[in-house]
Formats: structure tokens, sequence, C-alpha cells
């Protein structure tokens, strides 16, 4: 917990006061919510519903609620910003290490603590909060990391065929029951799938710049024309698109008919995940500090079994299945994380970005957007059946 929050207050380090509490953007939230915010989660959970003990500031869980209050209106709640915000964060992780220190893990009559869940999911809230944290960064005008990780950047290309097999079968999908996963990967089961082919590499920069123009199609978010070519321009700088790097911030909607123009489509979820198996997270563009992603085809010796390579990091691909539970499903520890999402409004995407810290992504792992979203760390790659 003390390295996710250093990670946290990492990333804000070379911002004000004044850039926390900037509204970027209708869709993200300033950052000084997300920092209230995921202390505020940590005393519900932990200080107030493990330790039993009382709020530490009356109502201001209500303002952090973030079913309660949408993005564009967080800027205006009474929430807690500079030293004040500082002094919230310190005391609960004081309280919650006191918790900590009382509670036994191994108590197996309340399911929240067995095997530590509630440690877990909080640790996992603070680091996909990093993610949501990041599309905002982006947009914030010569921001500057205070830690790159070079290698990412220096990995090398792996050579391989543009497409890779994958057998019909059954494929056991989602997370078994034992160790951390959230509710909607759960429970695991079988799954008949024909066979396919599927991209080795996520989608190129190259690719997706020739489906523009021969389309006319809408530009990924951060594409800027510059002559014949396009930069991108993240943090406020326009730095040329490298071609062999796999495209990022594509919707739903750019996806599908990339695929399509292609002559392929997108996978199913259930494809993504038979395709990914044996995928390694250890040896994956994730964790944030590369700033950005790795060329396609990077990463050769951590391919999944079917010889596809980045199916974890990088970016999140886009696939054709809408957020939905799975047979036997049960909401768990409380509906707001994923049963209300369940439906025919969101997209599942798979595999983390380079944006997302290691610990979050495993192959069972789903998120879950709207189709017209770009801020995030979206890409794709194509199938087609075999
Ligand atoms: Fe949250």
């Amino acid at each position: 917990m003390a390295e996710a929050r250093q990670r946290t207050l990492l990333l804000v380090e070379p911002l004000a006061d004044e850039q926390l509490n900037t509204v970027y953007s209708p869709i993200l939230s300033p950052l000084a919510w997300d920092l209230g915010h995921i202390a505020n989660f940590e005393e519900l959970w932990l200080v107030q519903g493990v330790g039993g003990r009382e709020p530490m500031d009356g109502e201001l869980g209500r303002f952090y609620d973030a079913i309660e209050n949408p993005r564009k209106t967080r800027n205006q709640l009474p929430i807690l910003r500079g030293d004040e915000l500082r002094t919230y964060m310190e005391g609960v992780r004081e309280r919650t290490l006191e918790v900590l220190d009382a509670v036994a893990l191994s108590d197996t009559r309340d399911p929240l603590l067995e095997g530590g869940f509630v440690y877990e999911m909080l640790l996992a809230h603070e680091h996909q909060h990093n993610e949501t944290m990041l599309q905002l960064l982006q947009m914030v005008d010569g921001y500057e990391p205070v830690r790159v990780d070079a290698s990412v950047a220096a990995e090398p290309v792996s050579e391989g065929p543009e497409m890779v097999a994958v057998e019909a079968g059954s494929y056991e999908i989602g997370a078994g029951a034992e160790g951390f996963a959230y509710d909607n990967e759960r429970p695991r089961h079988a799954v008949e799938l024909d066979a396919f082919e599927i991209d080795r590499t996520p989608v190129t920069n190259a690719a997706y710049a020739e489906f523009v123009s021969e389309t006319g199609a809408e530009p990924p978010m951060y594409w800027e024309r510059d002559g014949d070519g396009w930069v991108s321009a993240r943090f406020g700088r326009r730095e040329r698109l490298d071609p062999r790097h796999p495209v990022v911030h594509v919707d739903w909607h750019g996806a599908d008919a990339f695929a399509r123009w292609a002559g392929k489509r997108l996978p199913t979820e259930f494809e993504w995940e038979a395709a990914a198996s044996g995928a390694d997270r250890e040896r994956a563009n994730l964790d944030l500090l590369g700033f950005g992603t790795a060329a396609a085809g990077a990463y050769g010796d951590a391919a999944a079994d079917c010889g596809a390579v980045q199916m974890l990091g990088d970016v999140w691909e886009w696939t054709s299945s809408e957020f939905a539970a799975y047979p036997g499903f049960s909401a768990f520890p409380y509906p707001e994380y994923s049963e209300v999402f369940f439906g025919e409004t969101y997209k599942v995407l798979r595999g983390g970005a380079w944006a997302t810290r290691r610990d979050v992504i495993r192959p069972s792992f789903r998120n879950w957007d709207l189709p017209e979203r770009s801020q995030i760390f979206s890409g794709l790659r194509c199938v087609r059946d075999g």
C-alpha cells in the first residue's frame, strides 16, 4: 500500500495545486478529486468498514462517491484541496495501518477479510485510479514525468507472420475461485470457440493512418495533421507519430470500422482471452513509467501460446463484446462495482495498457467503457475466422 501511494504521489509531484484543481475535460475528474477519493475509499472500506470507526470528516464521503457525483460536477463540490487534502490522506493511512495491525486476515467467516480481499481491492482501486489520472495528465501542457523507464523504448522488435492461429475447442474463461479477482471475472466457465486467426501484434499507427486517409475516418485523439503525416500532441507536445507503434486513443466505432476495412473483425472477449493464454505480465509494457507504447512486435520472448505478442500491456484492446454477467454471476462485494454496468451500453476492453499498473492485469481482467470514448489508452487487434 505504501508503494501504491508513492506511485500516486509521483504522478502528481510536478503539478501545482492550481493544476490539481483544474477541470481539463468534462469526462475526467480534477486530480484533487481523485486523490481525495482514493483516501476516502480507503477510509470507507477499511477504517470504517473493517475497523468499525466513525467517519473522520462527517459528510465527506458523499462528495467522493463516484456514482453520486458525475465527473463534470466534481470541481464544484466542497472537496478537500491543498494542505487539507494531504493531511486527510495521511490521516486515513495512519488509521488504516492501526486497523491492519488489529485484524486477522485469515478470518474465513468474513468474505471481505478472507485472503485479504479488502486490501487487494483497495490496492487495485488506487492502481486503477493512476490510469485515469494519466488520462488527464496527458492533457496537461508541458507535463514532465519525474521518472521514466527508458527500457520500454529500447525493447527489440520481433519478426513473425501477420496473423497467428488459435485452434477450435473448449476454453476455460474467467478467474478461478482462488486468488483476487473482481466479481465480473467469475465464475470461471467453459466456452466453445471455432478456430480463428488473430493479429500477431496490435494494429500500428501506420496501418491506422492508411485507414484514415483511405476512408476519411476520424483520426484517434491527440493526432494532429502535419503536412502529409501526423503528429501526436500528448502533454501539449507535438511529436512525430512513430508508424511502428500500436495506435492508441481509438474509440470502439473506429476500431470496429478499421477491422472491417482490413477484411477482418474485432475479437469477442472470449476469443481474446483464449488467444492470451500463456502471456506473461512480467514481460510486458505495463506499470506506466514507460509513458508510452513500445513498438508493435516488442516483448517477442513473452508471446502467448498462440504466438501473439503484447496481448498484455501497451494498449487496451477493444473487443466486439458487450459487458455482461457470466453465467452464475453474483455481485461482490457491492453491486456498484460491476452489476450496474452490465448491458448493451458498454464494450469490453482487454489486456491493459502502458498506463496500467502491473498488478491490475491478468488474462481474465475485464475493462469496460462507452464505445465513443477515446481518452482511454485503447487500441485494437483484429481476428478472422480460421
Ligand atoms: Fe474509484
